[in-house]
């Protein structure tokens, strides 16, 4: 199991379970139930400190709430304010959704394992997002849109429910011009909805334009749906070590202590939460791990 965690500079990497003070700064409504929001560090030099890797997370604090993780979901060249694209799901994100600009909370981070981008030199990319799982894999498509020679092609498919769902959806023309192939596939169509309808596995097994054989491929989104497509590409010729998966469960320390986030041997705060999938496919198949 990789151990191996991107280096990010924390507010305070002497004290990583203290958080730092952030103001919201700009808040930008997504699609229905999710919202992005964009936070200042309140003191100058953790400001000038912080960065991430595409694919790390920040432990939000809400007093009185509670703590909660959250990807980093902008540009990782960006100075700052980091955005933070968040989906309303219970009681701390419910009381995340009462804020407004110039309110405050605590941020702690950024912990965990990044997407290995390295990995992307010279080879065909695919990133395969379902619903807010686009949210952690936005740095990536930040980041390799500067490339320029390094990259074959640049494919994103992505799932949502719905087509008001679809998460970022103004960007993508941005992202064609950018270089990248974007294919949408939704559950439910609506009725002006003339696009793919069905699991975003279904745009991977259909997807001609890469050489599976030398083609890198990072999936974020629900478990199953990260399940499925790593088979889809397995038997589309993908090779198991050039697929890597986000995987998501209850964080407390975030810092590898307190054991809250154990799946099997790893600790998804420390070892994760991006894993290459020939390391942790055996655990996946565990019912409730
Ligand atoms: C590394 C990591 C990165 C994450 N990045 C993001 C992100 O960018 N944006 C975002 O919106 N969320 C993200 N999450 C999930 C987020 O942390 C949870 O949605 C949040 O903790 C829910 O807190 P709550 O108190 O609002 O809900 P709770 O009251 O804790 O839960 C409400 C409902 O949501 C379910 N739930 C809670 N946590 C999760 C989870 N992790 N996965 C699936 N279902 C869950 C619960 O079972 C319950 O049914 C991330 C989680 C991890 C571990
Ligand atoms: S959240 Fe404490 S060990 Fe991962």
């Amino acid at each position: 199991m990789s151990t191996a965690a991107c280096a990010g500079v924390r507010p305070d990497s002497a004290h990583p379970w203290v958080a730092t003070p952030a103001t919201i700064v700009r808040i930008d409504q997504e699609v229905p139930g999710v919202a992005t929001y964009y936070l200042e560090l309140c003191d100058e030099k953790a400001r000038s400190d912080y960065r991430f890797q595409p694919g790390q997370f920040n432990m939000l604090y809400l007093p009185g709430a509670g703590e909660i993780a959250i990807s980093v979901s902008g540009d990782p060249a960006a100075a700052g304010p980091y955005a933070h694209t968040i989906r309303r799901a219970g009681n701390v994100t419910g009381s995340l959704w009462q804020l407004k600009v110039g309110d405050k909370l605590g941020i702690r981070g950024p912990f965990g394992s990044g997407w290995p981008l390295g990995e992307c030199q010279g080879r065909d990319v695919v990133l395969v997002a379902g619903g807010i799982g686009l949210a952690p894999l936005r740095p990536v498509i930040y980041s390799l849109s500067k490339w320029e020679n390094e990259l074959g092609r640049r494919v994103l498919l992505c799932g949502a429910r719905s087509p008001e769902t679809l998460l970022y959806h103004s960007q993508y023309l941005q992202w064609i011009e950018a270089g990248w192939q974007v294919e949408t596939t939704v559950d439910r169509a609506s009725p002006d909805w003339n696009g793919h309808v069905g699991a975003v596995t279904l745009l991977l097994e259909r997807l001609r334009s890469v050489d599976a054989s030398r083609a890198v491929l990072f999936c974020c989104g629900p478990e199953v749906m990260m399940k499925f497509s790593a088979m889809v590409a397995l038997r589309r010729g993908w090779s198991a070590d050039r697929i890597w998966i986000s995987m998501e469960r209850n964080m407390q320390c975030a810092v590898g202590w307190c054991g809250h986030c154990q799946w099997g041997p790893a600790f998804i705060c420390r070892d994760g939460p991006v894993f290459r999938y020939d390391r942790i496919a055996p655990f996946l198949d565990v019912p409730g791990l």
